[in-house]
């Protein structure tokens, strides 16, 4: 990202898909848990994968109900979901991500949960998927280089796992790891980044109902490009946020550092929450180009996402804290 290339792979109106899943406004809070627990497992059930071929969703399938976000914008293809990646420890190009971690193992698996905890617990990603009610949640992706997507995750909210480990009173963020292994990870021969890949977040943000941990997408397992086997989702932050492959969640005291703001800090901030009207150095975050779509269209204060979450950030000055 320090080198920007917005380049996009070309993808045809006629790979998206239609199932018909359609969601109404109320339906979708209700799938994200807003409007009642107890809606949640209805919204669950996993979906068959993109089938290319297929139209893109006219006005007439969203009345019909086409397969939509919340605010009627199509879904991207699987195809076009795991054929433009960002995964800087097997490559920098998008278009490679999905071959050179092809054979990626992410079985067995295991994260450790630790830190400022008064129960810290290792989970094998069996453990993740029984433990845990998976969920569909589709968001919207909004990565700081100014493209976006539409995507059906499969996961469940990060809050129930840490209510698991139970935080101490003196845990205030959480950080997330991924492993370091130049073996498996051609990328991480780069000395220009500072490996392994690490995000955080403030302990509120993570235990809001809209940020999850996925496992998987079109009710799929998650391919290896897009972080497979458990990534974190954070759908009102830019994308870098949302790391892939975690092997280790901390709970800790302090905002901790991550890859991106240590590589520039002034270009990518801890919070990263998506905002049409802070510029990135180099360049505007008032428009984004959605993959799919020919011409831009406007980026959306909290990526849409305002009315869940800007209570969170009431008494901050967001250009400061970008
Ligand atoms: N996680 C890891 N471990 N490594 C990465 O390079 N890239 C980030 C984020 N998570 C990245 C990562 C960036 S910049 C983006 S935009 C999203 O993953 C892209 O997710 P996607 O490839 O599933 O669309």
């Amino acid at each position: 990202m320090s080198k920007p290339e917005i380049r996009s792979v070309p993808v045809r109106s006629s790979e998206i898909t239609t199932e018909h899943i359609y969601r109404s406004r109320r339906q979708f809070l209700k799938a994200r848990g807003v409007l009642g627990a107890g809606a949640l497992l209805a919204a669950c059930g996993p979906l068959a994968p993109g089938q290319s071929g297929a139209p893109q969703a006219t006005p007439a399938d969203l009345q019909t109900g086409a397969q939509t976000d919340e605010l009627d914008d199509p879904l991207n293809s699987y195809e076009a979901i795991t054929n433009y990646n960002n995964y800087y420890e097997f490559t920098t190009d998008k278009e490679l991500g999905a071959v050179l971690a092809s054979d990626f193992q992410s079985s067995p698996w295991q994260v450790e949960v630790t830190g400022l905890v008064n129960n810290p617990k290792t989970f094998g990603l069996e453990d993740l998927l029984k433990s845990f009610p998976q969920e569909e949640r589709i968001y919207r992706l909004r990565c700081v280089e100014g493209w976006s997507m539409v995507i059906p995750w499969n996961g469940f909210p990060l809050s129930a796992l840490l209510k698991q480990v139970d935080p101490t009173s003196q845990a205030k963020y959480v950080r997330f790891v991924t492993r370091y292994d130049p073996d498996i990870y051609p990328g991480q021969n780069s000395r220009f980044y500072p490996w392994p890949y690490q995000e955080g977040l403030r302990l509120d943000e993570a235990m809001h109902d809209l940020t999850i941990l996925a496992t998987g997408l079109y009710g799929k397992e998650l391919p290896p490009q897009n972080g497979a086997p458990v990534r974190l989702v954070v759908p009102w932050k830019y994308g870098f946020k949302s790391i892939k492959a975690i092997i280790r969640i901390e709970l800790v005291a302090e905002q901790p550092a991550t890859l991106w703001s240590t590589v520039a800090p002034h270009e990518y901030g801890f919070y990263a929450n998506v905002n049409p009207d802070v510029p990135h150095p180099r360049w505007s975050q008032a428009s984004e180009r959605r993959i799919g779509e020919s011409g831009r269209r406007p980026t959306l204060l909290f990526n849409g996402y305002a009315e869940e979450v800007a209570h969170l950030y009431k008494d901050m000055d967001l250009s400061r804290y970008y």
